[in-house]
């Protein structure tokens, strides 16, 4: 009989985590070494980490949790309140999902969160990722959180080069066959290798606990992977905002639809987003009062996932405030209400030459 040599598989997963236990990223929503997240702050922390970088998502985390400590206080709040308190990280139907998986979870499932990965996708604004992430992290189910530093990690290691978005099963699959019994370890040790060494542009191969394992390093293509899809040619809208102020600077905002884009937020008064701004004399007719506007020079512009958005500012400023059904906000509370990022762009702009309006900018603050 032939003899067989046992072939020795290396311990992919051990490895990991033996360097994760040194290298673990301390994160405001992380439980300590050895110990397991409560489910609500690891669900709060994966809503947040949606669309936003982990910087960004620090502040926002501990002022939401300071709130609302549980998911019952989250639940009994004003929906106005949770959407005010999200202003600034963007995409906000995030807020509103947020708000109703808390109530949700508070008044029908007695205050605590499904068990598994399957019963978690029940709750308004948890996709798949989500679910995985969450039941890995909170209660360690065997599941994969394939965020894109996950992907790109498992991409390189088996040399995948399938383009994405069509990759992503692959990729799922390759990963789902390494998750350990500390699946939310292991999870996160793949955020932070993503993060940290395995980076998009120059990984640090020499420090990844993975390189000897490496078929992308091994073929020296790591950089090109994964293989990224096309890049989406987003529409440009363009449109005119007004920007009415008192004496005091006190500004006129009003609250958008409760459907649709930027639902129940508010806004300065805005006219249509058509294909080019309108002329000066068609502006006017947009505008919300029959005064002497002045153009701002410049233009405001903002990335939604979909569009482009340009933005030309017209200013008034009222010696006594005139009839309206909007809301007269203070400067010193406009960080207080729930005013998207774009408004605040567009009110600061308004204001440019009264210096700046905002203490902190997130204008940064989405992953892009
Ligand atoms: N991105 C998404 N979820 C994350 C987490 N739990 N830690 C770090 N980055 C993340």
């Amino acid at each position: 009989m032939p003899s067989r040599k046992p072939t020795k598989q290396a311990d992919l997963p051990g490895l990991l985590l033996a360097w994760y236990d040194i290298h673990r990223r301390v994160l405001p929503w992380r439980a300590p070494k050895g110990k397991r997240a409560d489910p609500y702050c690891v669900w709060l922390s994966e809503i947040m980490l949606q669309q936003t970088t982990v910087q960004a998502v620090g502040t926002f985390y501990r002022k939401l949790l300071e709130r609302w400590p549980t998911v019952r206080d989250l639940a009994a709040a004003p929906q106005d309140d949770v959407l005010a308190a999200w202003a600034g990280l963007g995409y906000y139907a995030r807020a509103r999902n947020l708000h109703a998986a808390a109530k949700l979870v508070a008044n029908d499932m007695d205050g605590k969160f499904p068990l598994t990965a399957e019963s978690l996708r029940e709750l308004p604004g948890v996709g798949s990722y989500t679910a995985g992430a969450i039941s890995a992290i909170a209660y360690d189910e065997r599941q994969a959180a394939m965020d894109a530093n996950a992907e790109r990690v498992i991409a390189r290691l088996y040399a995948v080069d399938t383009p994405m978005p069509r990759a992503k099963p692959e990729l799922k699959a390759h990963c789902m066959a390494l998750v350990p019994a500390r699946a939310g370890d292991f999870a996160q040790a793949l955020m932070d290798l993503g993060s940290a060494i395995c980076t998009p542009k120059r990984p640090a191969c020499p420090q990844c606990p993975w390189t000897d394992y490496c078929l992308a390093r091994k073929r020296g293509i790591q950089e090109q992977l994964p293989v990224k899809a096309p890049k989406m040619v987003r529409p440009l809208k363009r449109g005119a905002a007004f920007v009415v102020t008192d004496k005091s600077g006190v500004v006129l905002l009003w609250k958008r639809p409760d459907k649709g884009l930027l639902a129940s937020m508010l806004e300065p008064p805005l006219g249509p987003w058509e294909e080019n701004f309108p002329s000066t004399a068609e502006a006017l007719k947009q505008a919300p009062f029959d005064v002497a506007w002045q153009k701002r020079p410049g233009v405001v512009r903002h990335g939604f996932t979909h569009f482009e958005l340009e933005i030309e500012v017209y200013v008034a400023e009222f010696a006594k405030r005139p009839a309206s059904n909007g809301r007269w906000v203070s400067r010193a509370d406009l960080p207080n209400v729930e005013l998207p990022t774009v408004m605040r762009k567009i009110v600061e702009h308004g204001f440019d030459q009264r210096g700046p309006l905002f203490a902190q900018s997130t204008i940064s603050a989405r992953k892009r």
